[in-house]
């Protein structure tokens, strides 16, 4: 098959996983821990370009010890969704959006651009090579991980390496709330932030949840299910949620409106949030990008203008926040369900990802 100017290496698995071993994963998949027959890789070298593009079985890479991604972290990855929609077809949503958001994390690491195309091209022939994978049950969809990181064998830090995998996996993902969307509780983290100016908050890199696991772990230790991520100088400014981006709603019914902490650089620019973003001024629901701190969150709440509050991002699409907590306050959100606000923008986004309602911004890849 060829693509942008190269042509894949087809090498199917001799022994694909049988019909009743998958039917057996997909009827349970978790989240994460089941992946397809097949993965993508590409080469990358300085001076050569995108090289030896490939479609192989899934399984263990080789790496040399001394490949700079081990040592100083030079890696990005994405993550987006192919739905299954109610005739049979399977549709991935707003792939290119996660193209370019892989390129301008790669800007910020140092790393090489890829095709957009090329990069489109590489989900869709995984997918439609592990098409039996994508599940037909309402709320599952086969998740896709796309990664990128330094091969090199280097152990000098004066420049990013030269030498760049690319590589794409899938994994079948089930609801991620079996038992009913149930708000979760949040700790306020002031131990530990996420992401300071100039940093790498806005790439989508390994590193930054590698350095997220203390907060988070600093959350649970809290009696909380997510780490709230303030501003990294005055750790006051609201920015994320656990790996979601964080929206308010503020009033209700007709005078419901949204408020979500402005793209400082800090955050990750999330394609959920963008989609809302786009989407609620059409449901009526005006949106505003600005900034919001612990203060504000609290005595909205407390006031009754801050009516409901949610995480968003491709995993969850939405994730309620019922309880707030931090070392020296703990309010409430609502009344321990999820907003009707926060759940017609829900039902908005699913039904375009699941082909059930109109795509007014063709935001649905058709994998044909
Ligand atoms: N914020 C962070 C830190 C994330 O890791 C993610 C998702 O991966 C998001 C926000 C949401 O982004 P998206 O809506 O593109 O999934
Ligand atoms: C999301 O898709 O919303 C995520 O938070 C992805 C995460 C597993 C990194």
């Amino acid at each position: 098959m060829s693509t942008d100017g190269l042509t894949f290496d087809i090498r199917l698995k001799d022994e694909p996983t049988p019909a009743a071993e998958r039917e057996r994963i997909l009827a349970n998949p978790g989240w994460g821990t089941h992946f397809t027959d097949h993965m993508i890789t590409i080469r990358y070298k300085e001076g050569k370009g995108w090289h030896d593009a490939r479609l192989e079985p899934y399984g263990p890479i080789p790496m040399d010890p001394a490949s700079q991604v081990f040592h100083y972290s030079q890696e990005l990855f994405e993550g987006l969704k192919a739905y299954r929609q109610a005739d049979g077809t399977v549709t991935t949503f707003r792939p290119h959006a996660n193209a370019a958001r892989m390129n301008r994390s790669a800007k910020r690491m140092a790393m090489p651009d890829i095709p957009e195309q090329l990069f489109v091209d590489a989900l869709d022939l995984l997918v439609r090579t592990d098409e039996a994978w994508v599940p037909t049950r309402e709320g599952h969809s086969l998740y896709l991980r796309p990664n990128m990181f330094a091969t090199t064998r280097a152990l000098g830090v004066n420049r990013p390496a030269d030498e760049y995998l690319f590589v794409v996996i899938a994994s079948p993902s089930g609801d991620y709330y079996a038992k009913g969307i149930k708000p979760v509780s949040v700790w306020l983290s002031r131990d530990f932030t996420r992401a300071a100016p100039g940093g790498t908050g806005e790439a989508k890199t390994g590193g930054n949840y590698a350095a997220s696991f203390a907060g988070q772990a600093q959350a649970v230790a809290n009696g909380c299910d997510q780490v709230v991520w303030l501003d990294a100088l005055e750790h006051r400014w609201v920015e994320e949620v656990g790996s979601m981006n964080l929206v308010f709603v503020y009033g209700s019914g007709p005078d419901a409106r949204l408020l979500t902490p402005a793209l400082t650089g800090t955050l990750l620019p999330g394609i959920t949030r963008d989609s809302m973003l786009t989407l609620a001024p059409d449901l009526g629901i005006p949106v505003e990008e600005g900034k919001i701190s612990i203060d504000d969150w609290q005595t909205g709440c407390e006031s009754g203008e801050i009516t409901e509050v949610f995480g968003c991002g491709t995993a969850a699409v939405i994730s309620p926040v019922g309880h707030v907590k931090g070392d020296d306050r703990e309010w409430s959100i609502g009344d321990g369900d999820p907003g009707p606000t926060s759940m017609r923008l829900r039902n908005e986004l699913i039904g375009i990802q699941y082909g059930t309602r109109p795509d007014p911004y063709s935001w649905v890849h058709h994998i044909k």
